[in-house]
């Protein structure tokens, strides 16, 4: 195999050696390394910079995944056994929580214009699902504000696993923003980089102080000050047995001062990462529209797309072969779709024993593939990427 040229993430943050350099002063000035000022600012300038009132920062997007789904059992809102559609194109702790935590997961199929689920297939489960848990694949999404829609007349939970679509928009609405909630994920080679890191953003106040409290141990010490009284008095606690006074189920999901500091550093890239994104995907789409071995993506209402990374979807499975080929032999870096139908997948098929197929995700699995999109590609890495797109001769 060809050394590999373009890997599928390019370096640890945005602008590295500063941050690397700014990252040293804080490690040698702080006396302080768990969650702290740096974590509590950035969660505040993220919610700004989104456009939500609450944002819950923790150690990564899988965590933040638990923490809500747990946080919704706590209140209430979802109970166990409830049936949860997901997005059978996605990511394995999108899907897992859902399991662990007692609810039945009900996949939905993607389209093969979007990758993400249509309204359509959101309907014909709809009678039967007491939540969603929609991932925004790959920086895209179907029509999402049809599929809040149709939660809203249905009374069904609606959130949105975004950790792969961070800065992407509908209509002028950022993708994040459609649902009850939505999560983050900041691992090295997502939009933005703490190295680890998680969030999840909410309007619900009364979910935002579950979440505080199911993040870290179960206890009150986060929650805004009225609230602390409130649960004190609600359960009869003083303020000695307070420090210790655990309040339903919950996890150590805290994120460190150097996660935060960070977020704070990379926060202020935002634009321009997505910019960069934007601007290689619509490049790579003006390669792939030219090819006809290949599906074209099509996403006519969105208007920001911050694509995560490129997916190539050939007709049939010798062309995906080819391309497959021709992507290693130009030293790219190249991954599955995801995990494609994930009902195939071994821990699935383990603990799900309800048998349902997604045939369009199962295409996508055995004909695609995706090569990475970085905010730091430099011209020859794009030219060789286009080229390997080009068709074949
Ligand atoms: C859709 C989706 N959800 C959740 C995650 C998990 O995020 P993390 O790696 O931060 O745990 C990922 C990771 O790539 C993902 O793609």
């Amino acid at each position: 195999m060809a050394e590999i040229k373009i890997k599928l993430m390019k370096s640890a943050f945005y602008n590295e050696k500063e941050t690397k350099e700014k990252l040293a002063k804080f490690v040698m000035e702080a006396s302080f390394f768990s969650m702290g000022e740096q974590c509590r600012k950035f969660e505040n300038d993220f919610a700004k910079k989104q456009g939500r009132k609450f944002a819950v920062f923790l150690t990564s997007g899988s965590s933040a995944n638990l923490v809500l789904i747990q946080g919704l059992l706590n209140l209430g809102r979802l109970k166990k056994g409830d049936k949860v559609g997901f997005s059978a194109l996605t990511w394995s702790t999108n899907v897992m929580p859902l399991i662990q935590l007692g609810l039945i997961p009900v996949p939905l199929d993607c389209s093969l214009k979007t990758l993400n689920v249509s309204p359509a297939e959101v309907e014909k489960k709809a009678d039967d699902i007491k939540g969603i848990f929609l991932t925004n694949t790959l920086g895209f999404s179907d029509d999402i504000e049809k599929i809040k829609e149709i939660c809203q007349k249905k009374n069904i939970v609606f959130l949105e696993d975004n950790c792969e679509s961070m800065g992407s928009e509908v209509n002028g609405v950022k993708l994040g923003n459609f649902s009850l909630a939505s999560t983050f994920s900041f691992f090295i080679g997502h939009h933005m980089s703490t190295i680890e890191g998680g969030m999840i953003l909410t309007d619900d106040s009364e979910l935002y102080n579950m979440l505080l409290m199911t993040r870290i141990h179960g206890w009150d010490r986060n929650l805004p000050e009225e609230e602390k009284k409130r649960m004190r008095t609600l359960h009869g606690i003083d303020d000695f047995y307070s420090k210790y006074a655990f309040y339903d189920l919950a996890y150590n999901a805290r994120p460190t001062e150097i996660n935060g500091f960070l977020g704070n550093s990379q926060l202020p890239y935002w634009d321009e990462i997505v910019f960069k994104r934007e601007g290689n995907f619509k490049l790579f789409q003006y390669v792939a529209r030219k090819n006809d071995d290949l599906f074209l993506l099509d996403f006519p209402h969105m208007n920001i797309i911050s694509n995560f990374a490129y997916p190539v979807i050939a007709k049939d499975k010798g062309k995906a072969d080819f391309y497959k080929r021709k992507m290693e032999e130009a030293g790219v870096e190249i991954r599955p779709i995801i995990a494609g139908d994930i009902t195939k997948q071994p821990f699935f098929k383990k603990y799900v024993s309800e048998t349902t197929t997604c045939p369009n995700a199962d295409f996508i699995h055995s004909n695609g593939f995706y090569f990475g999109n970085n905010p730091e590609m430099n011209q020859g890495e794009l030219e060789i990427l286009c080229n390997a797109l080009e068709k074949k001769q």
